[in-house]
């Protein structure tokens, strides 16, 4: 799957990246979904990037396998629009389930402001699987439990590797 990743985007044209985000377009510009610009996520990496990140993997990976590459980069660009700071979020609400509740709460909110087909609403309601349990129907829900995962890595190692450079003593002459 790392290969499958890295092959979309080494194969995505300026046309393909226009055409991802004119199918975005609505979300990604709309007052309530850039309020997640103010919440941090992973480490210095906001949930509005974040979710614009697992948006267009899922954008790719699914145009390049056939499927509903269009559902797939509109959920994913609201598939954590929970709208609090979750690292304060339990100490500030008692509530202590953050990973497991977070889904529903995206989804609570998409639906106040967007129209979402089925497949969107599966997509947000599951994309944490397997950590939470209900199965996914659709091969569109298994793209974003894995580019979700992905990109949650990649944005908390390049923050690590940033601070471990500025750790590192300088040697170069
Ligand atoms: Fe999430
Ligand atoms: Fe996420």
């Amino acid at each position: 799957m790392h290969k499958l990743i890295k092959n979309v985007e080494q194969a995505a044209t300026e046309e393909d990246k226009r055409e991802f985000y004119e199918v975005i377009r609505d979300i990604a510009e709309h007052p309530v979904v850039l309020q997640m610009k103010e919440f941090p996520h992973h480490c210095d990496t906001s949930c509005y990037d974040h979710c614009l990140h697992v948006a267009y993997y899922n954008y790719c990976i699914c145009k390049s396998l056939h499927l509903d590459a269009r559902s797939a980069a509109r959920a994913g660009m609201l598939h954590d629009l929970f709208l609090y700071d979750w690292r304060t979020h339990a100490r500030e609400t008692g509530e202590h389930f953050h990973a497991m509740t977070h889904p529903r709460a995206a989804l609570l909110n998409a639906e106040k402001y967007f129209e979402l087909n089925d497949l969107e609403r599966e997509i947000i309601l599951k994309h944490m699987w397997p950590v939470t349990l209900p199965i996914p129907t659709n091969p569109e829900v298994l793209v974003i439990a894995y580019t979700d995962k992905y990109c949650g890595f990649v944005e908390i190692a390049r923050a690590y590797s940033e601070k471990c450079k500025s750790w590192m003593p300088h040697t170069s002459s």
